[in-house]
């Protein structure tokens, strides 16, 4: 088989899964128990929550374990509206960030905050300078992705942090869950950045784990009350050997990180000048490496679903997505492209593939081979 859905969710490293199943099995203890049992895994949360730390270069105050991307995001945009909302209820997003964002922020704006959209130009970039004008004196939060998940663009966070130089109160949340180990981390957790969300089972951890960078002296409320876990703040026994397996995999992600993202760059390539040469394929992502993520590769075929091609490919045992995994069952048209203002008739035939380092030329001119095959049949349909 090959597997292009990596945006989607990745393969376990078998030794990160190694990892995780023998602390399951031998230090299964409780971390809030007083015990020498809960001592144990208590010493093993903090010290991966050191490993974390160092590797992403903060402090290990900064270092919140959640269940994953989606209960981060929901967990900084509404722990912000709560913490804040005695100084103001309004709230800028891109048009373009994942539904962990854009949907905690509809619920928000039914409960009467404000949420205000950053738009995008026509290739799927935030335009900065809008950022500005939508600014007042009652904005509370501003949230970007660092990359797109749908079509894989870089946005500018480095401009944006300029920008909120001047408003040091608003909180600024980048969803970092496609960025982490794809392009270098001062890119996108510049020193303005107060929130940073990751999702360990993008990176080959397991699922069920997530992590949260909340810079030191920023608050956001609770929104899981419990028992004192997390300095109070994300209540919930912590899931230990899922959190011991992730600080692993994020290790093992950062090692030859440079080297691995060349690899997915090139076979990203070929893809990209592969797929140009059909007629009826438009192109949405770019290879530009200051502008686009090295895995995210999505493109439409005119007159073809891309729930249709999704399927066409899975008789041939290729895995591909409609440009976001939640999305694709609801066959909603992309978010990303209608925010870029890319015709209907277009987008809903956008599919994507995502890359890791394990996937293989070899595999990329197998795919092309079968995007022939179904080309010709669809073309014949049509
Ligand atoms: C950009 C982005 N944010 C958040 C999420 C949600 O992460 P999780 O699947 O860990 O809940 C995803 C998952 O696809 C994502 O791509």
């Amino acid at each position: 088989m090959i597997y292009f859905d990596n945006s989607a969710t990745t393969q376990i490293e078998p030794s990160v899964l190694d990892t995780y199943m023998r602390t399951s099995q031998r230090i299964f203890g409780n971390p809030s128990s007083l015990h020498l049992v809960g001592g144990q895994a208590y010493r093993l949360l903090e010290q991966s929550r050191k490993q974390v730390a160092s590797l992403l270069n903060v402090s290990v105050n900064e270092i919140f374990f959640t269940s994953g991307g989606t209960e981060g995001d929901n967990w900084v945009i509404k722990g912000t509206a709560i913490e804040k909302a005695p100084f103001g209820k309004e709230i800028i997003l891109s048009a373009i960030e994942h539904p962990a964002v854009s949907e905690s922020a509809k619920q928000l704006e039914r409960l009467g905050f404000v949420v205000k959209f950053l738009p995008v130009d026509n290739r799927g970039f935030v335009k900065v300078e809008a950022l500005k004008n939508l600014i007042t004196s009652q904005t509370i939060l501003v949230s970007v992705m660092a990359i797109n998940n749908e079509i894989g663009t870089i946005q500018p966070i480095q401009a944006i942090s300029e920008v909120l130089e001047a408003f040091p109160k608003i909180h600024f949340h980048v969803d970092a869950v496609q960025a982490i180990g794809k392009i270098p981390i001062t890119s996108w957790l510049t020193p303005r950045v107060d929130f940073a969300v990751f999702s360990a089972h993008k990176f080959h951890g397991p699922k069920g784990v997530g992590i949260v960078y909340s810079k030191e002296g920023k608050k956001l409320a609770p929104l899981l009350n419990g028992g004192g876990q997390e300095r109070g703040l994300r209540n919930g026994t912590e899931n230990v050997p899922g959190i011991v397996a992730t600080a692993k995999a994020l290790r093992m992600l950062q090692e030859d990180q440079a080297k691995k993202n060349a690899h997915q760059r090139n076979i990203k390539q070929f893809l990209l000048d592969s797929l140009r040469k059909f007629e009826k394929v438009t192109v949405f992502s770019e290879a530009c490496e200051q502008k686009y993520a090295p895995h995210i590769l999505c493109f439409s075929l005119k007159g073809v679903r891309g729930e249709v091609l999704v399927h066409a490919f899975e008789k041939k045992e290729v895995f591909i997505s409609t440009t976001s995994a939640c999305s694709s069952k609801k066959g909603l048209t992309p978010g990303t492209l209608q925010a870029m203002a890319v015709s209907p008739s277009i987008a809903t035939g956008a599919v994507r593939l995502s890359l890791c380092e394990k996937n293989t030329m070899v595999e990329a001119e197998q795919f092309m081979i079968i995007f022939q095959q179904l080309y010709q049949k669809f073309s014949k349909i049509n």
